[in-house]
C-alpha cells in the first residue's frame, strides 16, 4: 500500500505474535509493548536528517553527525498511545511529548477534544503520532486534525496494528501523513475491533476490562 511502511523486522514480528496470544499476561504484554515500541521508533526515525557538529574526542577534533533541527515530538493518543511512549522515550530521551484526548462524535462526525497538551512550536518539529491500533481511524484522524490546527506540518503516524479500513480512512483525510505499522490485518469486525488483532490494547496493557 502506498504511504504505508510495514515494519517486517523479525524481532518485531516475533514479539507481535506473542502479544496477539489471548493467554499472554498483562505483565508480559506491557513488557513486549515497551520492547516493540523501541524497535518501531528505530524504524520510524531511520531517515531523519543529520547535520555536523565539531567535537573533541580524547584523541582529536572531528566533525561528527548529530540530529538536525528542533527536538522531535511524540504525540500520544490517550490512553493506549501511552503504552508506546515509554520505549520510544528510552531511545529518544530528549523528545517532547504531546498528549491528546480526542474522539469523533458518532452523530456529528466532529472531532471532540477533551485533553490537549503540546510543546511550543509544533510547526518546526517532526511530530510522530502514536496509537497502537489504527482501527476505524476516527480518533487518529481527529488527533491529526487537532495537531494541524495547532500548527504541526510534518507528521508521521505510528501504530502496532492497522485495519485496511482504517488505513483507507486515514489516508483519505491525511494523505500527507505516512503510516508506519507492524501489520495490516484482515478487517474490522462489526464492533470495530481489528481481526485477527490482539483485542483491546488499552485493556490488555492496563489489565482493565
Ligand atoms: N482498539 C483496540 O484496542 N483494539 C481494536 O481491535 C480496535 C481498536
Amino acid at each position: 500500500m502506498d504511504g504505508v511502511t510495514v515494519i517486517n523486522h523479525p524481532l518485531v514480528q516475533h514479539k507481535l505474535t506473542i502479544m496477539r496470544k489471548k493467554d499472554t499476561s498483562t505483565a508480559s504484554f506491557r513488557r513486549l509493548l515497551r520492547e516493540i515500541s523501541t524497535l518501531l521508533c528505530y524504524e520510524v526515525t531511520r531517515d531523519l536528517e543529520l547535520t555536523r557538529e565539531t567535537i573533541e574526542t580524547p584523541m582529536t577534533t572531528i566533525e561528527a553527525p548529530v540530529l538536525e533541527g528542533k527536538k522531535l515530538v511524540f504525540a500520544s493518543i490517550l490512553r493506549a498511545g501511552n503504552g508506546l511512549l515509554e520505549g520510544m522515550l528510552e531511545l529518544v530521551p530528549s523528545a517532547r511529548v504531546c498528549h491528546i484526548g480526542v474522539y469523533r462524535d458518532h452523530d456529528t462526525l466532529e472531532a471532540v477534544e477533551y485533553y490537549f497538551k503540546a510543546p511550543e512550536s509544533l510547526a518546526e518539529r517532526l511530530t510522530i503520532v502514536v496509537d497502537p491500533m489504527l482501527a476505524t481511524g476516527n480518533s487518529s484522524i481527529a488527533a491529526v486534525e487537532k495537531l494541524k490546527e495547532r500548527g504541526a506540518r510534518n507528521l508521521r503516524f505510528l501504530c502496532l496494528l492497522a485495519a485496511p479500513e482504517g488505513v483507507r480512512n486515514f489516508q483519505a483525510a491525511h494523505p500527507d501523513v505516512p503510516i508506519y505499522t507492524a501489520s495490516i490485518d484482515s478487517h474490522l469486525n462489526d464492533k470495530g475491533y481489528i481481526v485477527p488483532g490482539l483485542g483491546d490494547a488499552g485493556d490488555r496493557m492496563y489489565g482493565t476490562k
